[in-house]
C-alpha cells in the first residue's frame, strides 16, 4: 500500500500525511526500552561525527544540538560530499554515523569508507533495510518509515530526527532525559495528526500560496534547532517549487541577508519559545519588519502569544508544543506544507522535481 498514491494527488502528500504513523514506526520498539538500541561505542567517546547529505544532513544538524545538550558528547555533522577530500583527523575513539534514507547515496557511502579506514566505530541511521550503507555499517538505527517515494523527503526526515532523539536518549546518562522521552514521544503522533487536519492552518497556508506563488526568492531563518527547521524548509521550496529560498541562522541575517529584504521578501520565521532563543529571534523579526519584508511565523510559542509577535507577523502558524526537543518534528510540518502546495499551484509535479534523483548514486 505503501506504494500506491491511494487517494492522495501525489506522494509527496501522501507521505506528509503519513508521518504520524511512521514516526511511531520508528520507536516503537525502543521506547518500551532504550537498551534495545544497540549501537556499541567507543568508551571513552572522543566526538560523534555525522555524514550525511540533503535532508539527512539537517536531520544530523538537530541531532547535534540534541546528542551535545543531553548526552554531552561534542557532535559534528559533516556533510558527506566535503568530509571525504578532508584531512580525516578521526581515530579508535570517535564514532561516525551514517545517516541516509536510501542507504544507497555514493558520497555518503565513501565517507563512511573513509570513517572505516581510519578506525573510527561506525553506525547508520538508515531507512532501506540491508542497503548498501546499512550493511557498510554494521549496526545502528533503522527507521521503519516505509518507502519514500516522493523525491522530496519529507517522513525520512521526521523519522530521522525521532531516531535522533532516540540516540541522544540512549547516550544520555540522565534519568530524567530518558524518562522524558519515553514518556513524551508518544505524545507526537497524534499531535502531527491533529496539525495536519487543522483547518485554521490549511485556510493560513491558503493565504500563504496566493501570496508569495509568484516570488523569486524567499528567506528562512532560525536559531538553535530552529535553523535546521529553517534549512530544510528553504532546500523543500527550491526541490519542488523552483523558488530560490535560502535558510540562515536568524543571529547572521545581519551579516548579509538583511542586504535582500525588501517589500516583497518573504521571510520564514521558525519561532521557539525557548526563554533565551526567543526574544533575540523577536529583534531579527522587528529588524525585518522595518524594512517591509514579509513575515511569515512558525512557532509553538506558549499562549498568550506575545503582542508584538502578531504586530510583525502577516501570516502566523502556531504548531503544538510537547518538548523542546520534539519541536521539529511539529514546525516542520507547515513548511513541508507550503512547499508542497506553492508547486501544486504552479502546475508543477512535486513528485518529479527537474534535475533531482531520489538517490544520487554517483559523487
Ligand atoms: C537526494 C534526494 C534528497 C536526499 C538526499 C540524501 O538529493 O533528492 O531528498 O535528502 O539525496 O539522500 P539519502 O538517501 O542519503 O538520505
Amino acid at each position: 500500500a505503501d506504494v500506491e498514491k491511494g487517494s492522495y494527488a501525489h506522494f509527496m502528500l501522501k507521505e506528509i500525511y503519513q508521518q504520524p504513523k511512521c514516526i511511531g514506526q520508528t520507536f516503537v520498539g525502543k521506547i518500551a526500552n532504550l537498551d534495545a538500541i544497540h549501537i556499541d561505542i567507543p568508551n571513552p567517546m572522543r566526538q560523534l561525527v555525522f555524514v550525511a547529505c540533503g535532508t539527512s544532513h539537517h536531520a544530523s544538524m538537530v541531532g547535534r544540538y540534541l546528542v551535545e545538550q543531553h548526552a554531552q558528547i561534542q557532535v559534528i555533522p559533516e556533510y558527506a560530499s566535503e568530509f571525504i577530500y578532508r584531512t580525516c583527523l578521526l581515530g579508535p575513539s570517535d564514532l561516525v554515523i551514517a545517516v541516509s534514507q536510501s542507504g544507497e547515496t555514493a558520497d555518503t557511502r565513501e565517507a563512511l569508507h573513509t570513517a572505516i579506514r581510519a578506525g573510527a566505530k561506525t553506525a547508520g541511521i538508515v531507512n532501506v533495510v540491508g542497503s548498501q550503507i546499512a550493511r557498510m555499517a554494521g549496526q545502528g538505527m533503522y527507521l521503519h518509515a516505509g518507502p519514500e517515494i516522493g523525491v522530496a523527503s519529507t517522513k525520512a526526515f521526521t523519522c530521522q530526527v525521532t531516531a535522533m532523539i532516540l540516540l541522544a536518549a540512549f547516550l544520555s546518562k540522565d534519568p530524567a532525559f530518558r524518562a522524558d522521552v519515553i514518556r513524551t514521544l508518544p505524545m507526537v503522533p497524534p499531535a502531527m495528526d491533529q496539525l495536519l487536519h487543522n483547518g485554521h492552518m490549511h485556510a493560513t497556508i491558503d493565504r500563504i500560496v496566493d501570496a508569495f506563488k509568484g516570488a523569486t526568492n524567499a528567506l528562512y531563518l532560525g536559531r538553535g534547532m530552529d535553523y535546521p527547521v529553517a534549512l530544510e524548509g528553504a532546500l523543500k521550496l527550491k526541490e519542488i517549487s523552483y523558488i530560490h529560498a535560502e535558510g540562515y541562522p536568524a543571529g547572521e541575517m545581519k551579516h548579509g541577508p538583511i542586504a535582500l529584504v525588501d517589500t516583497h521578501m518573504p521571510v520564514f520565521f521558525v519561532l521557539s519559545r525557548d526563554a533565551v532563543l526567543f526574544p533575540k529571534v523577536l529583534i531579527n523579526m522587528e529588524e525585518v519588519r522595518t524594512r517591509g519584508g514579509r513575515i511569515i511565523t512558525i512557532t509553538d510559542v506558549a499562549d498568550p502569544l506575545p503582542t508584538a509577535v502578531e504586530r510583525v507577523s502577516e501570516f502566523l502558524i502556531r504548531v503544538p508544543y510537547i518538548a523542546p526537543y520534539t519541536s521539529p518534528l511539529l514546525k516542520v510540518i507547515p513548511l513541508q506544507l507550503i512547499s508542497y502546495r506553492i508547486a501544486v499551484a504552479k502546475g508543477l509535479n512535486p513528485d518529479r522535481p527537474r534535475n533531482l534523483a531520489k538517490s544520487v548514486t554517483v559523487e
